[in-house]
């Protein structure tokens, strides 16, 4: 059997609504892919652009931000701030020869359990689909 590529997606989530809702996803027992590795942040609004650079860099080969519906960030504007950033990243990454699909920036809310799982799957498909990182094979060349 051919072994299918599986990705390392990194996603940071607000602990008010994405991280919530992977918690619901939890007790729902919704299963979604364990390509996904969650990272807590107060509100998105603190996910810079080196952080989302930096986690290509440390070998992801997709990494999304998960934030709250818009208008409802606790900090005001802290995922429209955000979603600006991964806009320039999308750009950033497009300008050095790697596929913007890479990045993303998801709204949701706490009881979105159902959803959390559905895009959790949805990035593992295009990352997969899009096959590793350039970033990741030029370091593996390296080492
Ligand atoms: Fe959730 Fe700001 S508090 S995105």
């Amino acid at each position: 059997m051919e072994n299918q590529f599986e990705p390392e997606i990194l996603a940071f989530c607000c602990k008010y609504c994405a991280y919530a809702a992977a918690d619901l996803a939890g007790s729902m027992r919704l299963s979604y892919p364990s390509n996904i590795k969650v990272i807590q942040v107060p509100c998105t609004g603190r996910v810079d652009v080196l952080h989302l650079l930096k986690a290509f860099e440390d070998g992801a080969d997709g990494v999304y931000v998960a934030g709250c519906l818009e208008g409802e960030c606790h900090f005001l504007k802290g995922n429209l701030r955000v979603k600006k950033r991964v806009g320039y990243v999308k750009k950033i990454l497009g300008q050095i020869g790697i596929e913007p699909e890479r990045v993303a920036m998801y709204n949701l809310s706490s009881a979105m359990g159902p959803r959390f799982a559905e895009i959790a799957q949805e990035m593992t498909e295009i990352i997969r689909a899009l096959g590793p990182s350039s970033i990741k094979l030029a370091r593996k060349k390296v080492a």
